[in-house]
């Protein structure tokens, strides 16, 4: 994840975070906080020196076990710029342009807004995959675009200068764990929102978060039921309810038939409360102890760059540096 705000949000702990501890049990998992990726937007460099190291503190505080994955920041670890440079010489012009989140970034940003840097994003979300020998990349749907051209390139150069890559396999994450945001929810829960009053965070302070699922939209229909298309709030605070207790849906649904939208906002609120509340105890705690978390991102970059160097060397070799 980008560190593009001082807290992730719900979209980002339920789409994400939930799925990565899952898999760290079965996978050999590498998770990157990353800041390289960051700069292809405005940024204050204190500030961005501090959201990576909240995003990281929250990663762990979501239960990604540093001791167990390797959790690290991409800028401390060299190799990704530095395979970045080789693969975008394996890229072509044309191919980096037919990405679509360039296609829309680039609009928003205009001609003297959109630098290279974030024409070759992708190309350094290669270098991330690749440089691990990796097998799967869990990713949300937007994501798929990405892990193909990662592929390719994967492909390319193996064929090109002799096998130095895994080629990986997207793991497209299941529609059900997308998350809206609770004032518009047919837009995607964001940490870039122009507003917050539809994001719930995962640091907030706990009688914020019950706030703003009170408030939050829904229908002038009545009942707790899931529908998509004619009742996207309700919905959306199904999918939360379900993806933090593990019930399924229409458990829940028989749980509030027959009550009103209050009952049903206010067992969300608890649900969302008990499930962030520690793990947002556990953050503060460890970002009371800056020195601390900086050792331990330290002494997993050193395990990341131990991999990483080793595929650098290799490609190095194979393209006669
Ligand atoms: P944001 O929009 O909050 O900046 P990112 O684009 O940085 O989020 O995504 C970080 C990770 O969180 C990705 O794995 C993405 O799929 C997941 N994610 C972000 N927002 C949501 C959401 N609303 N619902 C489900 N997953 C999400
Ligand atoms: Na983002």
């Amino acid at each position: 994840m980008q560190p593009s705000a001082d807290s992730l949000q719900a979209g980002n702990y339920i789409g994400a975070l939930l799925q990565w501890r899952d898999l760290q049990q079965t996978y050999d998992a590498f998770f990157s906080v990353v800041d390289l990726h960051a700069l292809t937007q405005p940024n204050n460099p204190a500030e961005l020196r501090e959201k990576t190291r909240r995003t990281a503190a929250q990663y762990i505080a979501a239960g990604i076990e540093p001791s167990k994955s390797t959790l690290y920041v991409q800028s401390h670890v060299p190799a990704h710029s530095e395979l970045a440079w080789i693969l975008s010489t394996l890229t072509g012009f044309g191919e980096a342009g037919r990405m679509t989140q360039f296609k829309d970034k680039s609009q928003r940003y205009g001609q003297d807004g959109t630098t290279v840097g974030l024409f070759t994003y992708p190309v350094l979300m290669a270098a991330d995959i690749l440089l691990y020998q990796t097998d799967i990349v869990p990713v949300g749907e937007d994501q798929k675009q990405h892990v193909e051209l990662t592929r390719d390139l994967a492909e390319r150069f193996n064929s090109r200068y002799g096998a130095a890559f895994e080629v990986p396999v997207p793991v497209i994450q299941k529609d059900t764990a997308r998350i809206y945001d609770l004032q518009n929810p047919t837009s995607k829960m964001s940490k870039s929102a122009a507003t917050d009053a539809g994001v719930l965070w995962l640091l907030d302070e706990p009688s914020k978060t019950a706030k703003k699922i009170m408030r939050a939209v829904t229908d002038s229909e009545g009942s707790v039921r899931y529908d998509r298309e004619n009742k996207p709030g309700v919905s959306n605070m199904l999918v939360i309810y379900a993806a933090l207790t593990g019930k399924q849906i229409p458990t829940i649904e028989d749980e509030y038939a027959g009550r009103g939208y209050g009952d049903f906002k206010k067992g969300l609120a608890e649900v969302v409360v008990d499930e962030f509340g520690p793990v947002r105890e556990r953050a503060l705690a460890l970002l009371d102890d800056p020195a601390e978390l900086d050792r331990v991102l330290a002494a997993n970059a050193e395990r990341a760059a131990e991999v990483a160097n080793r595929t650098l060397a290799d490609v190095y070799d194979k393209v006669g540096l």
